[in-house]
């Protein structure tokens, strides 16, 4: 049980303050994500997890996310049980060898992905050209991440959610700082602060729910926060 809280939490929170750091430092992507979410699922009702798998431009914002910043960079090591009865690139490996997989460096390979393997551009797996190209932030085979459904509904909610729901800003309008962190999981060096602002349309709409009584007979009127995601 502890193994299952330990591999699913931080690296779904993890995602997706890459993904929201990106979208800041992308606002047309961001605002194409949010009239995708609009047209979708409209401003009446918040977002559900049955809305996500119908968001191929969400889905697409997700992809390019773990392509770019995959949560376990180097997957996790994994040990040869026999020898290995081929070379592989040229080397024997026998019985006992530990093997670990550059998922980082394979998603931003520009052989495989092109001059722009280091841009952030979920365009790509919109039409269909990144297909069959090895993108594998959950791992392969036998060992693959038993997670990666929950994790993808998982941050596409919670990610359809606050694009739904919030304008974001960066502070100061400074670029937000992209600089990896080390570790089996791969965490932002600096951790995301933003500024957000109900949307206007939300807002409207959660005023005329609680009629601006919070229930307790005072009036609540949502105003902009600085939110900060992760704490050192
Ligand atoms: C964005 C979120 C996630 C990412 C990027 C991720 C990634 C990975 C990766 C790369 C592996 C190793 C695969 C390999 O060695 O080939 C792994 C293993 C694992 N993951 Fe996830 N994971 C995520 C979410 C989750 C969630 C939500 C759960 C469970 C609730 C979970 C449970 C596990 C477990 C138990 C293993 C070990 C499997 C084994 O050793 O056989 N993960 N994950």
């Amino acid at each position: 049980m502890q193994n299952l809280f330990g591999a699913g939490t931080e690296t779904t929170s993890t995602t997706t303050e890459w993904a929201i750091s990106l979208l800041l430092n992308h606002p047309e992507t961001l605002k194409k994500a949010q009239a995708e979410i609009d047209a979708s699922v409209g401003n009446c009702r918040l977002i559900t997890a049955h809305d996500v798998p119908n968001l191929p431009y969400l889905n697409c914002i997700l992809k390019e996310t773990l392509r770019l910043y995959p949560g376990t960079p180097m997957l996790l090591p994994h040990e040869s049980s026999a020898d290995c009865k081929c070379k592989v690139g040229g080397y024997n490996v026998p019985r006992g060898t530990m093997l670990f997989v550059n998922a980082y460096a394979v998603h931003r390979d520009p052989v495989a992905w092109g001059p722009d393997a280091g841009d952030f551009w979920p365009e790509r797996f919109g039409d269909g050209r990144c297909d069959g190209l090895l993108l594998m932030p959950f791992g392969m085979g036998r060992r693959q991440c038993p997670g990666e459904t929950l994790a993808r509904r998982t941050v596409g909610l919670v990610l359809g959610t606050l694009i739904q729901c919030f304008d974001w800003e960066r502070v100061g309008g400074v670029e937000v700082d992209m600089s990896e962190g080390s570790g089996i999981s791969m965490p932002k060096a600096v951790p995301l602060e933003a500024i957000c602002r109900p949307r206007a349309a939300m807002d409207e709409r959660q005023r005329m729910e609680n009629d601006v009584d919070g229930g307790d007979g005072e009036k609540k009127s949502m105003t902009s926060v600085l939110l900060p995601l992760q704490k050192n």
